[in-house]
């Protein structure tokens, strides 16, 4: 009989393929690094706690260190009838120290431990995408700056709305990431809570020191009931809920890549290195970056909602549906991370078309609003100003004229309130600086808006990985 760790009351071997079907190894051996560290650290209060010797407890954690090593070096073998990574650790170990190594799992279960790893794992992952979220927000910040002076039409329902600044457009990609950020710390509060301790969903009848492993292992906070310790993963499923926003974010730049790069809009170009071509259309280049992470959106969603599916009406405590949220949580962390670092590098290179942003923001009549609001200024009610405006425009469309085309005796023959100043009114620079509210598209207030996120950035710096 294959020696398995809960053998004992087996009297038959588990058969080929429900071990196969059974087993996580194959996906949890990603978590190794943050098993043996849990497992250290559990050995040292053991030992400490007198709960086996220190003799004991230091041999484990040699052990231990030397499977870390071994592991490292590729020397491991994960095998599928070890069923996961905990136990294939905890059979090496054995292997190498001897009888000793079966004490590792004392006032243990797999059920607390592999809550503890997936916590661990997840409080370096939030914090790695933290700062690729900062990357992507200091390239944006790059993009801004550099094209300060460019102005664009401003959509709603996808029609030109009023003009704007290219760079107030892209700080607003800047705010959300913001907030997606501050969204992934309020998950590190609650993911950053020791587990451990709860054993099986019980407790524990050993005299453990579970403030010691907490302090050890830099968990902010000891779970207070075991049930819910080894039965809980909304901390997996509000990282994945957070990350299902970000790449929400994320989509929407990219689909606003995609049609500004397209010759409909001709805004911007992406650089070479970050498109293809086509194997039939000798003269096409595809926005293929922007496009996959908008389509990659499609798998963190997914995601979100197996995991979601996954936990529903499961009963209390430990079930093992639960080894199902492994793939999906790793599936969310590596497609998050690769979509940020890649459309960090990607906006550094987008070259801005200045003068055809500024011919769609002159086409139509984007400063109509700027008409009205003239009128009123002259006191004129709102809802009169944008009637007589409205007509002006129906004659322009009449004319087959913009409204810089216009005389001012054109704007006269529409009302007698209109001087000589409204010929700068209509100008689109003037419309947007004259937008100074708070949070407004006047160049004042954009560089404000970027110096103050440079200042929340605190002087970090972009680092590229390419090349
Ligand atoms: N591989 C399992 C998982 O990922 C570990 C916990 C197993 N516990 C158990 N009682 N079978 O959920």
């Amino acid at each position: 009989m294959s020696q398995k760790p809960w053998g004992g009351r087996f009297t038959r071997d588990t058969s080929k393929i429900v071990e196969e079907f059974t087993a996580s190894i194959h996906f949890d051996k990603r978590l190794y690094k943050q098993d043996i560290r849990g497992s250290m650290v559990h050995a040292r209060m053991l030992g400490k706690c007198g709960i086996i010797t220190e003799a004991e407890s230091k041999q484990i954690v040699q052990g231990l260190e030397e499977i870390l090593a071994e592991i490292q070096r590729g020397e491991f073998a994960f095998l599928t009838e070890l069923e996961d990574i905990h136990m294939a650790i905890e059979r090496r170990l054995i292997e190498k120290i001897g009888e000793v190594g079966g004490k590792l799992h004392t006032a243990r279960s797999r059920n607390d431990q592999v809550a503890l790893d997936l916590r661990l794992y997840l409080r370096e992952e939030t914090q790695q995408l933290i700062d690729l979220i900062k990357q992507a927000q200091l390239s944006l910040l790059t993009l801004a700056e550099n094209n300060l002076e460019v102005i664009m039409p401003g959509y709603t329902h996808l029609q030109r709305a009023q003009p704007i600044l290219f760079a107030h457009h892209v700080m607003a990609y800047v705010e959300m990431l913001e907030r997606d950020k501050e969204r992934f710390q309020d998950c590190q509060k609650r993911i950053n809570v020791l587990p451990l301790g709860s054993a099986a969903l019980a407790g524990t009848s050993f005299p453990i020191d579970r403030e010691f492993v907490a302090r050890e292992l830099g968990f902010q906070e000891v779970s207070r009931n075991s049930i819910d310790a080894v039965s809980d993963r909304d901390f997996v499923i509000e990282t994945a809920s957070v990350a299902s926003l970000l790449m929400m974010h994320l989509s929407r730049l990219c689909e606003e890549l995609v049609l500004w790069s397209s010759a409909e809009f001709g805004f911007i170009e992406l650089s070479d290195a970050f498109c293809t071509g086509s194997s039939i259309m000798p003269q096409k280049k595809n926005p293929d970056v922007p496009e996959l992470i908008r389509g990659k959106t499609g798998r963190v969603y997914g995601a979100l909602l197996s995991l979601l599916t996954t936990m529903k009406s499961l009963p209390l405590a430990y079930n093992r549906d639960m080894q199902e949220d492994k793939e999906p949580i790793f599936e969310v962390i590596d497609t998050v991370k690769a979509s940020l670092q890649i459309l960090s590098e990607l906006l550094l290179e987008v070259k801005v078309n200045r003068s055809r942003t500024f011919q769609a923001a002159n086409d139509g009549f984007s400063t109509a609003t700027d008409v009205a609001d003239y009128l009123v200024r002259k006191g004129i009610p709102f809802r009169v100003a944008h009637e007589i405006t409205g007509n002006l425009i129906r004659y322009c469309l009449e004319q087959g004229k913009k409204l810089l085309d216009l005389d001012l005796e054109e704007f006269r023959k529409f009302s007698r309130d209109f001087d000589s100043d409204i010929l700068q009114v209509i100008q689109v620079s003037e419309s947007v600086n004259s937008r100074k509210s708070r949070g407004g598209t006047a160049r004042e207030c954009v560089v404000k808006a970027i110096e103050e996120a440079k200042k929340r950035l605190g002087g970090l710096e972009i680092q590229k990985h390419r090349e």
